[in-house]
């Protein structure tokens, strides 16, 4: 999707984009002669302004007929709720509607330069689709809007669009597209070469650990969870230096399980299928790092992925076996389905021995339990620092990316202990997304400020949003976007 945006309504041929707010109908005069009419049939159809609800109709514009779209934008709490509802519902009822050109009149409505960006920040992100597999979409099924311009708002918006939104823009779409591919195209291997395309010339720098290269460092609980796969297991790592030298960097970590069957301990074969994001945490920190390097963030970050395919074999692990982590630490394996958590240990072992840094940030579809407690609404937020806990949740807040504080604590932390091994990877039920964090807890030096986003119910959506169709959501991008923004780069 083209966004631009201009001082002036074009010429010729476009559907027309109107916001109003709840009862207030004033903006309605962008359609000059045609203005009662429409006001009449948005009585008629009993349209309150609600923010992303619209109407759609025909009107009479100098002799032809143009589409017009009415947007609701009441309601919204903040501006950029306002801004990327309105954006975002426009490009969804006229993404496949016929129209190449649409054309979003923000005139006298007082939008600033950010505000007017997140309308087309929520425009570009709600327009992305992945029909790569459908062969056989009718046509009125494909998408048409190919350009949406953004009329009248501040002078600022278009130079807040490139430099910090349309690389959000990128940065989410390579997450989705990592999280929608199937397992059969997306293994270690291929996960590492479908990101080295993606953020070719974007100045990242890669590494990548094979699975012999891990053997040498003693990864036992990574490559543990790998040997029933035919898939070898990867170490992904991508560095973003633009904060400059000597400065210790923050590490993102992400889990990266590019199929989980759970393995011995096999998952029930209903949803199954699902089990295809679970390196949605991997995508994020992929997708963010793609973001930060296309708008140059000032900021060190290391961004780390764990990629191994969990599966039932004959070389697979089992129930009981003790694994070594690359921290010395010994691990009984009680349930093979608590994989993530084996392939985290060690990649955050790996980020501190060899980047010191000042922060780690997990991201992780760790836990069935975390739906239990916080549904598709929230992620789940744990950490050892209160400063650090606090910045991600305003970022979350700024973003949409939502998270939610858990707790942490001692007499959870003993629920983990083995009677062979230092630890077991699994707790009781009860506290099962805590018990999953503490896990990953005894993997964190000393003084290393910690916090892990458990997003096992936000990878993926049934539900379309303001920014997301159902599918792949990209969570986590903006979220770690917002938190270089707002606290590195300050
Ligand atoms: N990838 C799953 C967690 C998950 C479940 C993500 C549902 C998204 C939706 C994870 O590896 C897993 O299997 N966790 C187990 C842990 C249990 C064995 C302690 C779970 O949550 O059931
Ligand atoms: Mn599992
Ligand atoms: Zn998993």
């Amino acid at each position: 999707m083209q966004i631009r945006f201009a001082d002036k309504r074009p010429a010729g041929d476009y559907a027309l984009v109107l916001p109003v707010a709840g009862k207030d109908r004033s903006n309605l005069s962008a359609v000059g002669a045609a203005q009662a009419k429409v006001s009449a049939a948005l009585d008629r159809q009993r349209f309150e302004g609600d923010a992303s609800s619209a109407s759609e109709q025909f009107i009479d514009d100098g002799g032809s007929v143009r589409r017009l779209l009415v947007v609701g934008t009441g309601g919204a709490s903040s501006p950029g709720e306002v801004a990327e509802k309105l954006g975002g519902t426009a490009a969804a009822r006229l993404q496949t509607s016929g129209e190449n050109k649409a054309v979003i009149d923000l005139t006298g409505l007082g939008y600033d330069a950010d505000a007017a960006a997140r309308v087309g920040l929520a425009a570009a992100l709600r327009s992305w689709r992945y029909d790569r597999y459908r062969t056989k979409l009718k046509d009125n099924q494909k998408q048409t809007l190919e350009e949406i311009v953004i009329v009248g708002g501040n002078s600022g918006a278009a130079k807040r669009y490139e430099l910090r939104w349309a690389p959000v823009v990128e940065g989410v779409a390579l997450t989705r597209e990592l999280v929608t591919e199937p397992a059969n195209v997306i293994y270690p291997e291929t996960f590492v070469e479908r990101v080295r395309t993606a953020i070719k010339g974007s100045g990242l720098e890669v590494e990548v650990l094979d699975r012999a290269a891990m053997e040498k460092l003693g990864m036992g609980a990574l490559l543990g969870v790998a040997q029933g796969s035919t898939r070898e297991g990867r170490l992904l790592i991508l560095k973003w230096n633009g904060g400059g030298k000597g400065g210790q960097p923050v590490a993102f970590v992400g889990k990266g399980v590019t199929f989980d069957t759970g393995g011995i301990s096999i998952k029930p074969a209903a949803g199954m299928e699902a089990m295809k994001w679970d390196m949605g945490g991997a995508g994020a920190v992929v997708g963010a790092m793609k973001t930060l390097a296309l708008r140059k963030a000032k900021a060190n970050i290391v961004g780390i992925c764990g990629l191994v395919e969990n599966m039932p074999s004959g070389s697979a692990q089992r129930p009981g076996d003790v694994v070594t982590t690359m921290s010395g630490q010994t691990v009984e394996v009680i349930n093979t389905d608590a994989e993530g958590r084996l392939v985290l240990a060690d990649a955050i072992t790996y980020v501190q021995r060899n980047f010191k840094p000042s922060a780690i940030i997990d991201l992780a579809t760790l836990t069935g339990a975390i739906l239990v407690s916080l549904g598709h609404e929230w992620a789940g937020l744990f950490s050892n620092n209160e400063d650090l806990a606090g910045k991600l949740q305003q970022a979350a807040e700024e973003s949409g990316d939502k998270v939610w504080r858990m707790p942490l604590g001692e007499a959870f932390d003993r629920l983990i202990d083995s009677p062979i091994a230092d630890m077991k990877n699994v707790g009781p039920r009860e506290g099962g997304s805590i018990t999953a964090a503490q896990f990953i807890q005894r993997f964190v030096e000393n003084g290393v400020k910690w916090a892990h986003i458990d997003m096992a119910g936000k990878a993926w959506s049934d539900k379309a949003s303001a920014t997301y169709d159902k599918g792949a959501t990209g969570f986590g991008v903006r979220l770690l976007d917002q938190y270089v923004a707002e606290v590195l780069e300050r």
